[in-house]
């Protein structure tokens, strides 16, 4: 399974975080462990467009493992005849239930019978159902899309089962560690096809129909039942020449799509062919397919020999596509092949394990791209990202660990959502690569997949065969185990700062770690501590890195010697352990000298330039370290060439320019900004120009945008003479002479610096669009104008299905948010329309929350806190937990206030 756009999820995150674990509930849960299934055989009728419903008839062969009268299973939402429920010997012949009863709430069935079942035998359990192909998003469920040639409706049967949905589509042992093989035979009306996780095998006539035919395919192996995946569609197949005879390879996708499936069905093989000598295993099927179906409800699932997308996230035109999402695609196939073998192959025994089943095949994911891309620096480039996610949102008091006991249905949900595990899990992953060595990691992993193929394993698991190896190789010292240094990690939320305190007349430094948390209303968390590897270098040996050696709760203040002719030294090398470091005054002037020195600035590493810029900026904002100091390092930038030092700059700066805004000093602060970014403004201005690779691209759009918002003359004639060149043009729709890649940035600023004459021609073009990713950006740019009443009538529309349609309206908000001249309309439109937005989102029910909280994290007054408490209060019929709401804006607005008492003059004075 697999998100792109983490930032969204965040906020949905952040809401649902106080309800994730109520660890008092008791597991019951759980299936009780008296039989074990063996294999299944499943047939599935389904019917589309008369009565789009399907039915089936599964048999499951099964071993009694502890004695009972009563077999356990789940099922939900399935309409079954319990006399027609039969369950037989080992020999078939049949055994008398005496009673069906079905368990809503535990999503279960019990099949009770007069007699005991005995261990060791085996028994067949029969159960016909039928259940409704509806508009849901979990188990077998419909979807339908206009075929463009014929101008009809289409519809397609498909499921999506992970964590919970297989028990709604039939009856079965619906926990990832009950692994069987699946018999799959569905049946459809001749026209259409079928497909599932294994091959093909034939198809024959329907008895009972004789419009309908019955396609079979190869038993599985064994597998888990969430990784289950059926399909019945009129789409079309397209077939990759393969290198390998072996595996077939196919995308799968409606007609329309066929000719977009190029970019896929080449990276799709490679990526196989990565993982195949990354696990040094050949793939377990025969065929990999993967299918893009219209609004899935997921971005990608990995189902076993069947990944499915949703639109938009499998098949692209390279012409239009972005280059920075032509990667997110290659990553997310990535990803999905990954889990083949980590998560497929080898399931994780309980959801517990899901941060490190999402969080292995996130960091092949990473690996594999900047293997098949390797000019992209595509890993060094995400992995400044995930830090800078990981570092803000496991800050927080209420942060959750990553490993989660997860005892009833409703905990994993959230848990499936939780965005730690797409960033902290690869991070944490990463680290362990990096102190055991790519070479013993690599084996560990190979030996984990070999051990426990077609099986099941938990975290454990894995750590002890890294140590085995480890200590083996001798990468990792004999009394010490991966457990011991991972659980510190995994079961804990947050992460550490070290503090290095160095006695110069002694010639030592002291070493002493706490958690780190932004908002210390709590005061500090000195209780908490991890296995952290150490690594370090000093200025008076840059090539040097010493040894690594841990830092643990027993040597906390630790003393080692460093001498003091060193002007400074840092830690964590190559920023590869997720943990901040807070230096002495005196070594923090060391390294800004030698960053100040256009000479000496690169033989600090530039991952340890970008942790520096990093932490300063934080340990600034909460308080801990004079602003003085760090604006003194970022003098530096005027230096730097690499891209990833300026995306932490320019991130870190973007919250002060928030807290900036509407202030009489915002000005000022601008002009700093645009002086500071002349030097690479300068090396970009060009927009026409084009500039290769995935790191130079993203590069020019952070610092176009950044120097277009900070008002530069030049950026903002440049954008609005191509946009108005654009305008004049005489086919705008199909004549769009806007560089691919800068489209959503020359959209917003000219919207932003332009009139009402762009802000229309920009809105008749979204409405002829007909290429959902140029309606995202262009939707996204009309919210950029500074022009009230446009903003206003534009806020109106959003909640009229009939002016800016329903997937596009969630969209119309942020922008107008982050935008100076937009906050105070968002905040009319809200005050004034609460109970027309909460009626427009009942059916989705987060975004009114979302809403409110971006409001608060502009507020930073007194007045306005009073303002918006009473305001939420006044509203809480609109709010889920209103208590809750009001805690999290009070909080918000609180930081934001004391933020401004104690900064706000020193910022502008000085930046
Ligand atoms: C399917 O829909 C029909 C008609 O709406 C309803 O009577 C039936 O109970 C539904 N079946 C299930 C299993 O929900
Ligand atoms: C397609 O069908 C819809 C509704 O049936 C109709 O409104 C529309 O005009 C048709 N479009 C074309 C291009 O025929
Ligand atoms: C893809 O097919 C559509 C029609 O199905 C056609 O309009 C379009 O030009 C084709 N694109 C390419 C790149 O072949
Ligand atoms: C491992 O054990 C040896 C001998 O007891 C000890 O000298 C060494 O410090 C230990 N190493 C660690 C990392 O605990
Ligand atoms: C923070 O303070 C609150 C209220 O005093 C307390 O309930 C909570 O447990 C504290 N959290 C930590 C991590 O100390
Ligand atoms: C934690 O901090 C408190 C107050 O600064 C101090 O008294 C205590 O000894 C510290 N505990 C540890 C384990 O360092
Ligand atoms: C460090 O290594 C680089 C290249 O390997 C070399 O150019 C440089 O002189 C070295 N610096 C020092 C201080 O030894
Ligand atoms: C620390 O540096 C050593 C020597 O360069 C290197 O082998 C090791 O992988 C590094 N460890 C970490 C955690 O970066």
């Amino acid at each position: 399974m697999k998100f792109v756009g983490f930032k969204i999820i965040f906020i949905i995150a952040l809401s649902l975080m106080g309800s994730v674990v109520n660890s008092e509930e008791t597991s019951d849960f759980r299936l009780p462990t008296n039989f074990k299934p063996v294999s299944y055989e499943l047939n599935v009728v389904t019917h589309l467009e008369d009565k789009f419903m399907f039915e089936g008839v599964v048999c499951i062969r099964m071993i009694c493992v502890g004695a009972t009268d009563t077999i356990v299973l789940h099922s939900t939402s399935l309409n079954i005849d319990t006399k027609s429920v039969v369950v037989a010997n080992g020999g078939e012949n049949v055994i008398p239930v005496s009673s069906v009863s079905f368990d809503p709430d535990k999503e279960l069935m019990h099949v009770k019978s007069t007699v005991n079942f005995k261990p060791c035998d085996e028994y067949l359990l029969t159960i016909p159902f039928t259940g409704n192909l509806t508009d849901d998003s979990v188990g077998y469920f419909r979807r339908n899309y206009v075929d463009k040639e014929s101008n009809q409706t289409r519809w397609l049967a498909i499921t999506y089962f992970e964590p919970l949905g297989a028990r709604r589509a039939f009856p079965c042992w619906d926990e990832p560690g009950y692994k069987a093989t699946f018999k799959i035979r569905l049946s459809h009306k001749k026209g259409l096809t079928s497909i599932s996780n294994m091959k093909f095998m034939n198809q024959i006539n329907c008895p009972s129909n004789s419009d309908y035919v019955v396609d079979e395919f190869e038993e599985s192996p064994p597998m888990s039942t969430y990784l289950l995946v059926y399909m019945v569609s009129d789409f079309v197949y397209t077939e990759a020449d393969s290198e390998n005879d072996q595996v077939k390879y196919r995308i799968i996708c409606k007609k329309d799509l066929a000719n977009k499936t190029e970019f896929a069905i080449n990276l799709g093989p490679k990526a196989l062919k990565y993982h195949e000598d990354y696990f040094d295993g050949k793939f377990p099927l025969h065929k990999q397919d993967m299918a893009n179906i219209p609004d899935f409800p997921t971005d990608s699932m990995e189902n076993w020999g069947l990944a499915t997308f949703r639109e938009g996230v499998l098949l692209i035109d390279l012409d239009v596509t972005k280059t920075v999402i032509v990667y997110d695609i290659a990553r997310c196939i990535t990803h999905e092949l990954a889990h083949q073998w980590f998560g497929n192959l080898v399931t994780m025994k309980w959801w517990t394990s899901l941060w490190l089943n999402e969080g292995f095949a996130e960091y092949a994911g990473l690996r594999g791209v900047d293997f098949l891309f390797p000019e992209s620096k595509y890993f060094q480039v995400q992995c400044v990202e995930f830090f800078l996610l990981a570092l803000d949102f496991d800050s927080l008091q209420t942060a959750d660990p990553l490993s989660v006991a997860i005892e009833k249905p409703d905990d994993i949900a959230p848990i499936s959502l939780y965005p730690i595990m797409f960033t902290k899990g690869p991070i944490l992953l990463h680290m362990m690569n990096t102190v055991l060595g790519e070479k013993t990691f690599k084996q560990g992993i190979r030996n984990y997949i070999r051990k426990y193929k077609f099986s099941n394993a938990e975290q454990d698991d894995l750590w002890s065969l890294l140590t085995e190896e480890a200590h083996r190789q001798g990468t990792l010292d004999k009394n010490l185990t991966v457990k011991q240094i991972m659980d510190t990690w995994t079961f804990q939320a947050g992460y550490p700062v070290l503090n290095v305190v160095r006695d110069y007349s002694a010639g030592t430094v002291i070493l002493s770690q706490e958690r780190y948390l932004s908002i210390k209303s709590n005061g500090t968390d000195n209780k908490t501590c991890w296995w952290i590897p150490i690594n370090m270098t000093t200025s008076g040996d840059v090539n040097q890195t010493n040894a690594t050696f841990w830092l643990n709760c027993e040597n906390n203040n630790l003393t080692i010697p460093l001498a003091n002719d060193n002007e400074w030294v840092i830690y964590n090398m190559q920023m590869t352990v997720l943990f901040r470091v807070f230096y002495d005054t005196r070594n923090w002037m060391g390294i800004i000298c030698t960053l100040n020195d256009p000479t000496k600035y690169e033989t600090i590493p530039t991952l340890n330039r970008v942790q520096l810029i990093l932490d300063s900026l934080s340990f600034s904002q909460v308080g801990d370290m004079d602003y003085e100091i760090t604006f003194q390092l970022l003098k530096y930038l005027k230096y730097e060439k690499d891209y990833t030092p300026w995306l932490a700059a320019l991130t870190g700066w973007r919250e002060i320019d928030y807290l900036l805004y509407r202030t009489p000093k915002h000005a000022v602060f601008q002009n700093n900004m645009r002086d500071m970014l002349s030097c690479m403004y300068s090396k970009f201005r060009n927009i026409d120009e084009k500039v290769n690779g995935y790191e130079n691209i993203n590069f020019k759009i952070l610092v176009i945008s950044r120097a277009c918002e900070y008002q530069t003359k030049d950026c903002i004639q440049r954008v609005l003479d191509l946009f108005r060149k654009w305008m004049k043009s005489v086919d705008p729709d199909n004549n769009n002479i806007v560089p691919k890649d800068l489209k959503t940035i020359i959209n917003c600023y000219a919207i932003q610096y332009g009139g009402a004459d762009e802000w229309n021609f920009l809105w008749e073009r979204f409405q002829r669009s007909n290429l959902t990713s140029e309606k995202n950006d262009m939707i996204y740019a009309l919210g950029c104008s500074s022009i009230k009443a446009l903003l206003l009538r534009y806020l109106n529309w959003s909640l009229d299905e009939s002016i800016i349609p329903r997937e596009y309206a969630s969209a119309v908000l942020s922008p107008v948010m982050v935008n100076e001249a937009g906050f105070l309309v968002a905040k009319e439109f809200l005050y004034c329309k609460i109970a027309d937005i909460y009626e427009y989102d009942q059916r989705q029910g987060n975004s009114l929350v979302e809403f409110v909280n971006n409001i608060a994290s502009q507020m930073k007054t007194k007045e306005e806190l009073k303002e918006f408490q009473s305001f939420i209060i006044k509203s809480s019929r609109y709010f889920k937990e209103p208590d809750l709401v009001i805690n999290q804006i009070t909080e918000t607005i609180n930081k934001n206030i004391e933020w401004t008492l104690k900064f706000y003059n020193k910022i502008t004075n000085t930046v």
